[in-house]
């Protein structure tokens, strides 16, 4: 059963009816649903079956802590990015061993949570980090464990503000420095040496890159190994693209059939940070029609969700489906929209040029939404953020209410001076 279709003549999520949804929990809301996340999981567990590996969900894509509740208890290990991530995943019951910590910019503060709380790895991408990560562990009287990420520069064919593993990217280290940093970093008493990492880009669509990338990694890794350094896993990072139009979305199957043919008769450990590929399908966005206006000759759609709520459109003129709740509504007439939120920027679009037939109080479903939606919406023009609502079957449960205006205004009603004011 797909887990959103329509029934009856009406969008459903699972077994529920998004018109009832609307009416219980409001809009705009992210639904989600449980079954699409544990389905596509699986998926991974499944191709990579007969592989020793780790799905560490990345968890920028989605941090809600029912997610990553129900990703833990399938087993799923986590990409972390800071402390926040960090506390995030520990309060949802994620166990810290299956922790990788990635990111260029790691604060000495959320080092040494990691450290304490016993992750898997540090993911280090800089000399500078190496130093750092050296000195807290050694203050602390712990072990780092860590593993460098490394730059393949290999084009993974992607929208350029999330390629990251070209060579003028700001992340990893080039392969050749990173040779002289592992032999540095085996010198260290408080530094061990579990892994090698590399994240090429995001919503990766071909194999090849990953192909291209995995092989630059094992030359190295056969480099080390001759300099007596020996390595437990290889991290592949994530960028598993999806289908949001109708562009391929990868094949899980294949991609593992390249690995375990690259690994055959290895003994590392594959890691994995898929973020979008786990959860952009398993949620939508949705949203009522407000007005519609014309202005000229241009027809607009204007709907109460904005790019606060969902910027990838605004961002990276990425492409999300709108569909209809209603599958087949009469006595209204089908223009082409431009699909525009309440914000006062025209970059506040969610779709452009979408045949519709709708009339204001019309609930659309705006897809692919479940990554990057939520953890990237923000408060702008003092919108609180969308609910966020989890089905499972004929259940639905509020994940994260709606965010009010008392929420946003508390943060600005403390009264800390500097230096003291003197009465
Ligand atoms: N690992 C690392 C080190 C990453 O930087 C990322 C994503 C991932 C894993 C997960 O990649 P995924 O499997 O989700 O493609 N906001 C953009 C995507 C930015 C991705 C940043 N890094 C978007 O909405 O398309």
């Amino acid at each position: 059963m797909p887990e959103f279709d329509y029934r009856n003549g009406f969008y459903h999520v699972e077994d529920l009816d998004l018109r009832e949804l609307a009416e219980q929990f409001g809009t705009p809301a992210f639904i989600y649903s449980e079954a699409s996340i544990r389905a596509a999981y699986q998926r991974y567990q499944h191709a990579f079956t007969g592989l020793p590996h780790s799905i560490c969900y990345a968890v920028k894509a989605n941090s809600n802590l029912t997610i990553l509740n129900l990703l833990a208890s399938m087993g799923a290990g986590f990409d972390i990015v800071s402390g926040g991530e960090l506390a995030r995943v520990i309060a949802a019951g994620g166990d810290p061993k299956n922790i990788v910590f990635s990111g260029v910019g790691k604060l000495d503060e959320e080092i040494s949570a990691a450290l304490e709380a016993g992750i898997h790895c540090f993911n280090v991408e800089s000399e500078g980090e190496l130093a750092k990560i050296e000195m807290i562990a050694s203050t602390l009287g712990l072990v780092a464990p860590i593993s460098f990420r490394v730059n393949p520069d290999v084009d993974p064919k992607t929208h350029p503000y999330i390629s990251t593993g070209l060579k003028q990217s700001k992340f990893g280290i080039a392969a050749d420095q990173a040779l002289a940093l592992y032999q540095k970093a085996a010198q260290s008493d408080v530094l061990n040496i579990v892994g090698i990492d590399c994240h090429i880009g995001s919503q990766i669509t071909e194999i090849g890159p990953f192909n291209e990338a995995l092989k630059k990694l094992l030359e190295l890794i056969d480099r080390l190994q001759q300099k007596g350094i020996h390595l437990e896993h290889i991290d592949m990072g994530g960028g598993m693209g999806v289908q949001y139009k109708n562009e391929p979305d990868i094949n899980i199957t294949d991609l593992a059939e390249t690995i375990k043919e690259l690994m055959s008769g290895r003994s590392e450990k594959i890691i994995l940070e898929p973020g979008r590929s786990l959860l952009a399908n398993a949620g939508i966005l949705l949203t009522e029609v407000i007005y519609l206006k014309e202005n000229g000759g241009q027809h607009f759609a204007i709907i109460d969700s904005a790019m606060n709520d969902l910027v990838r459109p605004a961002l990276y003129n990425a492409w999300h489906n709108v569909l209809p709740i209603i599958q087949f509504p009469e006595q209204r007439q089908e223009q082409n929209y431009e699909i525009v939120g309440p914000i006062c920027e025209t970059g506040d679009f969610l779709a452009k040029q979408r045949r519709l037939k709708i009339q204001p109080g019309d609930l659309l479903s705006i897809e692919s939404a479940g990554a990057y939606g939520s953890t990237m919406s923000s408060n702008y023009n003092s919108r609180g953020r969308a609910a966020e609502i989890l089905v499972s079957g004929k259940h639905a449960r509020e994940i994260r209410r709606r965010e009010s205006i008392q929420d946003q205004m508390v943060m600005e009603s403390t009264e800390t001076f500097w230096p003291e004011q003197k009465n």
